[in-house]
């Protein structure tokens, strides 16, 4: 956490911010939800000054950590929306993917974060996982809306390498359908779509600010921060984190490999696309695309309306 402030303090001269000009705080990667909230209290006094007054402020967390004591000490010190790592109610399905979490536990603590008033609260669920059928799926998003939420993130399993699903990737099964199916029963039930794996009655701001490309500051061992043109990545070993959070290794971004991430965040979003910055060729092949009915199109923007098309409309629209 030591290490963490240093880094902090360093990136919010880098990013020259200024007052009030946070717009959202995102705590995550890994179980936030074992460090007491205590622990966070430098770190937000820190970074105070420079919070807007109604920013969202998220903490992500696994069900059987978030205990009633460190739900309400993060509530305490300003988090208002938490984001449960529940990904199925299946007893089975949890056990198969590594979770340390039970249904009940995952159900409970929804309720104990919505008891103590958080503003927002969502949670992730995982598909294309070997053993779901829709039956099992439809399941999960019925738990789902059960609960007192206003989001939900719907992620398809992908096998990460040097993990220990890597060496089974039979784990994996790849439906379209099922694909198709939990958006659609997710967006029955009155969350829109507004990225490819991202549901709510509430959008979230800090989603929306990666796939607008906003600068953001990405502090820890493992993050990535963002800057204009420039990728920061802090060193991902956390010993070597903690002895030098100021060892960040940089990337700079050509102006076509930034063309190239709005296209593709653009299209898995809402976000959509402005003309004006598509290349003359790109707008000939983006006129195609709207004769064509995949993108709705007014003079200025694109929208995709599905979202599962944007790899494949990006890779036209590239050329
Ligand atoms: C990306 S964050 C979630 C951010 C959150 N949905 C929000 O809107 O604030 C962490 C989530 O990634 C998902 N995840 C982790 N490993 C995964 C994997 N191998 N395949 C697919 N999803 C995975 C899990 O659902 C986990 O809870």
């Amino acid at each position: 956490m030591k290490a963490l402030h240093t880094q902090l303090s360093f990136e919010l001269k880098r990013f020259k911010a200024s007052k009030e000009s946070i717009e959202t705080l995102f705590i995550g990667g890994g179980t936030p939800s074992t460090v007491a909230p205590e622990l966070y209290t430098p770190i937000f006094e820190l970074l105070k000054p420079y919070m807007q007054k109604e920013a969202e402020i998220t903490t992500e967390a696994n069900p059987n950590s978030a205990t009633r004591t460190w739900l309400k000490g993060m509530k305490d010190i300003g988090v208002n929306r938490v984001s449960f790592g529940v990904q199925s109610f299946d007893e089975n399905k949890l056990k198969a993917l590594n979770r340390a979490h039970t249904p009940k536990q995952a159900k409970d603590a929804v309720m104990v974060a919505k008891e103590l008033g958080f503003e927002h609260l969502s949670i992730d669920l995982i598909y294309n996982y070997q053993g779901d059928t829709k039956t099992l799926l439809l399941n999960d998003i019925e738990q789902a809306f059960k609960l007192p939420i206003d989001h939900i993130s719907a992620y398809e399993l992908t096998i990460e390498d040097g993990t220990k699903f890597s060496t089974t990737p039979e784990v994996r099964q790849e439906d379209e359908n099922l694909a198709f199916f939990v958006s659609e029963e997710i967006e029955k039930r009155g969350f829109n779509a507004y990225e490819i794996s991202n549901f709510g009655k509430y959008q979230s701001k800090h989603n929306k600010g990666y796939w607008e490309l906003k600068n953001y500051i990405g502090a820890g061992s493992g993050a990535v921060g963002f800057l204009k043109d420039r990728r920061f990545y802090p060193n991902t070993d956390i010993e070597a984190y903690i002895n030098n959070p100021l060892h960040i290794t940089e990337e700079l971004l050509s102006s076509d490999e930034l063309l190239t991430e709005k296209i593709f965040l653009g299209l898995r979003s809402i976000i959509g696309l402005e003309k004006s910055m598509l290349t003359e060729e790109m707008q000939q092949r983006i006129e195609i695309l709207c004769q064509e009915k995949k993108l709705k199109c007014d003079n200025k923007h694109y929208y995709n309306n599905n979202f599962f098309l944007s790899d494949e409309l990006a890779l036209f629209l590239l050329g």
